[in-house]
C-alpha cells in the first residue's frame, strides 16, 4: 500500500497539552498537516499554539474535557463547519492510575475508563460520518504495552486500555469495507506527564520500569505507524520482550512480575 502523506492531513488529536500529544501536535504541523489540537489545559493548548505558529501546517486549539458529551460534540462540529470532513483521528488523551485493586475505591476504575476507553471510543463514534468523506481515513488509537500484558497495580488502566485494543480490533474489520483504517501504537514508560497525573494515586506510587523512551521519540514513531498504515506496532524491544514472554511463558512472566509487588 501506498505510503500516506502528511501534508494537508487535517487531524483531530486528543491530548495535545502534553507529553506524546503536544510532541505529536508539532510534528504533524511541522511536517504541513492541519491539526484540531484538544485538552483540558487551556495555557498549555496556547502555548502549543505559540510554539507552531508560522509552520506549514495550521493549528487550531480547543479546550475541553473529553470525557464530557458535549465537548465531543464541539470538537465534531468544529470539524464540520470548518473542514467538511475529517482524516485522521488521533486518540490520545490518557490517564493511568497506581496501586492494588482491593484499596482503591470503585470512582478509580470508572474515571480511569472513561478517559482511556469510553471517551475515545464516543468520540470515535461521533468522528465516523465526517472520517467516511476524509481523503484515506484513518483512527489512530495510542495504546499501551499494557494493552497485551497486564502488570500488578496498574490493574484500572490495563483494563482500559485492553478494551480500547480488543475495541479496536472489532471496528477494524467494521470500518474497512468503507475505507476506515485503524491503527495502534503501544508505547512502553514514556517520559511525559503521565505519573504526575495520576488518577487516585497516592503520593509516592512507584511504577517499576526497566528504560523509558522520549515523548519526541514515540510522536516520530507513532506518525511513522501512521504513514505506513501499521495495523499495530508496539514500539519499544522491552516492551515487546515483555509480550512475547507474557504469550510464551505466562506464569513465569507472573512469578517475575510478583517480585515488582
Ligand atoms: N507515559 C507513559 O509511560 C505511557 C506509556 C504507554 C502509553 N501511554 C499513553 O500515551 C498517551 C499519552 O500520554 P502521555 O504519556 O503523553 O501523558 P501526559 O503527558 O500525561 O498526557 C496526557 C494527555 O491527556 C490529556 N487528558 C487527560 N485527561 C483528559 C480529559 N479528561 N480530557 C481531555 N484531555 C485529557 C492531558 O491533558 P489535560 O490534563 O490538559 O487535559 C494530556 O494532554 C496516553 O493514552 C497514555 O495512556 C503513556
Amino acid at each position: 500500500m501506498a505510503k500516506r502523506r502528511i501534508e494537508g492531513l487535517r487531524v483531530l488529536l486528543t491530548g495535545s497539552s502534553s507529553g506524546i500529544g503536544f510532541c505529536l501536535a508539532k510534528q504533524l504541523t511541522q511536517s504541513g498537516a492541519h491539526v484540531l489540537a484538544t485538552a483540558r489545559r487551556l495555557d498549555r493548548l496556547q502555548r502549543l499554539a505559540e510554539q507552531t505558529q508560522g509552520g506549514p501546517g495550521k493549528l487550531t486549539i480547543l479546550a475541553g474535557d473529553l470525557t464530557c458529551h458535549e465537548h465531543r460534540q464541539r470538537l465534531v462540529d468544529w470539524c464540520l463547519e470548518h473542514w467538511n470532513s475529517l482524516d485522521v483521528l488521533v486518540n490520545n488523551a490518557g490517564a493511568g492510575a497506581i496501586g492494588p485493586f482491593e484499596h482503591a475505591g470503585g470512582d478509580r476504575l470508572r474515571r480511569v475508563m472513561e478517559i482511556d476507553f469510553f471517551a475515545p471510543a464516543e468520540l470515535t463514534r461521533l468522528c465516523i460520518p465526517l472520517l467516511k468523506a476524509g481523503k484515506r481515513p484513518a483512527v489512530l488509537n495510542i495504546g499501551s504495552v499494557l494493552a497485551h500484558r497486564a502488570v500488578p497495580n496498574k490493574s484500572e488502566y490495563c483494563a482500559a486500555k485492553f478494551a480500547l485494543r480488543g475495541w479496536a480490533e472489532s471496528i477494524r474489520v467494521e470500518l474497512a469495507p468503507i475505507g476506515i483504517e485503524v491503527l495502534m501504537v503501544s508505547p512502553s514508560t514514556t517520559r511525559s506527564e503521565f505519573f504526575d497525573s495520576l488518577v487516585d494515586t497516592p503520593a509516592g506510587a512507584k511504577s517499576p520500569s526497566v528504560s523509558s523512551m522520549s515523548p519526541e521519540r514515540v510522536a516520530q514513531l507513532a506518525i511513522g505507524v501512521l504513514v505506513k498504515s501499521k495495523r499495530e506496532a508496539v514500539l519499544s524491544l522491552t516492551g515487546k520482550a515483555l509480550v512475547a514472554m507474557g504469550r510464551w511463558f505466562p506464569s513465569l512472566t507472573d512469578r517475575i512480575l510478583a517480585k515488582t509487588l
